[in-house]
């Protein structure tokens, strides 16, 4: 009997390989086709051979700064890369049309969620349809009251009191280079460990101490999009299938991020949640599925971090290269504090038009998140006449719209905080011109949060210490990745201000 159940269970096994990989064939078999199709229109089209050969880093160093060339120079606005099926577009009526009119036509799309779906699973950022509305409420209603602004204020307080200057002030006055860009990654993930988990992972110690946490999020998000750079999706599967290279060393650091959430979330249950004011609490009052609970709080992760640290990144960079901007921002802040040396309270942060303004007009040119895509569930024609067939990513560059003379101006390559000011009053613009936190039915949930964090961050720095960056005339070079983050990061030696 146990003989025959064991070849039974051998030819099963026989049958179910063989299956596998008749399957796996005719799936090579099919990319392999839809390639030399790409290919066929490779052999015409001008941008797709530079796009194959990377002819264009003799001219450019950036991606985004060859998207934005392309664009300024297509009549419409729009211009499709053949051999990556997207669209990519810079013209405000089509991001409308995207984001808001045929919003349902425009899912993230099963392409981008088989990429990030290892980490972020069913979170926010990673769904479509009935799931990401419920959360989309859920998290709404969690974000929309007051209760957790004040939370998150008193977290980036207390952040920045008891780290971020402690840590500027041991280098200052020394010829110490500290890398600004590192220190806020650290900074901002703190903060949204504390907000999202209750937990504080203390990265910005004053030993910059490594976090196993942020070292696997980093290389689980890095990873991840790397995913999208692959010529096939077939590559990285395969890779996952044999686990092998970078697939392996994802899972690793996924594995890390889960052991952590599914620790924190047995913690809370055992613990009590009902008069925390985390996230993770706040959720489980709705959700008792722990892996769902997980995947909504990763993704907050992952929304929350890189995009503040690279807005403040770009921030002070600008700031260096224009001290009139930052003689601006003390004048306005003396006038709205006096002499007080305490922090910045809500309304007083309300009443630095041009603190805002500034902060705008740095993330107009330097968006933490430079281009974002959708994939078309039907075929479609944009408003500039574009067709789109039915599966197409279509992308909105938000990099490249703040480059677009048809869109600010002749002046749109200056930074220039006064463009959002009228009579000394920040004046708002059309959102999909400026569609920085995304716009319409997925505009980004943590824009006010972001904001004051970035906000208190610029006013405790500027207000005590100069910062210097030696060579900030060499303009910024990205690395790949979800969020804009610079190559080398931004080195900077510190002074204290005097009194
Ligand atoms: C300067 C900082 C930030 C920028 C530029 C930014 C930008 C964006 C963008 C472009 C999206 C759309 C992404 C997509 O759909 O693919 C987004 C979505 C989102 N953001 Fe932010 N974000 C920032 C900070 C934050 C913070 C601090 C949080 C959390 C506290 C947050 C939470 C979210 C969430 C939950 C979504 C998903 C919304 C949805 O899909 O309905 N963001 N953000």
């Amino acid at each position: 009997m146990d003989s025959q159940l064991s070849l039974w269970f051998c030819s099963m096994s026989t049958a179910f390989c063989f299956v596998f990989f008749s399957f796996t064939l005719l799936f090579s078999l099919f990319s392999l086709l839809i390639f030399v199709l790409r290919l066929k229109l490779w052999c015409t089209c001008k941008i797709c051979q530079a796009y194959l050969t990377s002819s264009w880093t003799k001219d450019f160093d950036n991606l985004c700064d060859w998207y934005t060339h392309l664009l300024k120079n297509s009549a419409t606005g729009t211009i499709h890369i053949h051999v990556l099926g997207n669209i990519i577009t810079a013209k405000p009526a089509n991001v409308e049309h995207m984001l808001k009119t045929r919003f349902e036509n425009y899912p993230k799309g099963k392409p981008f969620s088989t990429l990030l779906g290892d980490l972020l699973g069913r979170g926010i950022f990673n769904v479509d349809g009935d799931s990401w509305k419920f959360q989309r409420k859920m998290a709404s209603l969690e974000l929309g009251g007051v209760s957790v602004r004040t939370h998150a204020f008193d977290i980036v307080g207390s952040e920045i009191q008891s780290r971020l200057l402690p840590l500027l002030s041991s280098v200052a006055g020394k010829e110490q280079v500290l890398d600004l860009q590192d220190i806020f990654r650290r900074f901002s993930f703190d903060n949204i460990c504390k907000f999202s988990f209750g937990l504080d992972p203390g990265c910005l110690e004053l030993s910059l101490p490594v976090s196993d946490l942020a070292e696997a999020f980093d290389l689980a998000s890095k990873f991840s999009a790397q995913r999208a750079l692959a010529s096939s999706s077939l590559i990285w599967k395969v890779k996952r299938l044999l686990n092998l290279g970078t697939e392996k060393q994802l899972k690793e650091a996924i594995k890390v991020v889960d052991e952590f959430a599914e620790e924190m979330i047995k913690q809370r249950r055992e613990e009590g949640f009902s008069d925390r004011h985390d996230l993770l609490s706040r959720f489980m009052g709705t959700i008792n599925d722990d892996k769902y609970l997980r995947d909504i709080v990763v993704s907050f992760l992952l929304a929350g971090r890189d995009t503040v640290a690279s807005g403040l990144t770009s921030f002070f960079w600008l700031l260096s290269q224009h001290p009139e901007v930052e003689s601006a921002i003390r004048e306005e802040v003396e006038r709205v504090m006096g002499s007080s040396e305490q922090f910045a309270s809500f309304n007083q942060m309300r009443e630095m038009h041009y603190l805002h303004a500034a902060l705008y007009e740095s993330l107009r040119l330097f968006p933490p998140v430079q281009f974002d895509s959708k994939f078309a569930q039907e075929d479609d024609i944009l408003p500039d006449d574009t067709f789109v067939r039915k599966g197409t990513r279509v992308t909105y560059h938000p990099y490249a719209m703040g480059r677009m003379e048809r869109i600010w101006g002749p002046d749109c390559l200056h930074y220039k905080p006064e463009r959002w000011l009228q009579n000394g009053r920040y004046v708002p613009e059309n959102l999909y011109k400026f569609p920085v936190f995304q716009a319409g039915k997925r505009v980004c949930l943590g824009k006010e949060i972001a904001l004051v964090e970035m906000k208190c961050v610029v006013l405790a720095v500027v207000r005590r210490f100069n910062i210097r960056v030696p060579h900030s005339n060499q303009a910024p070079r990205f690395a790949a990745g979800l969020t804009a983050t610079l190559r080398g990061g931004l080195p900077i030696l510190v002074q204290e201000r005097e009194a």
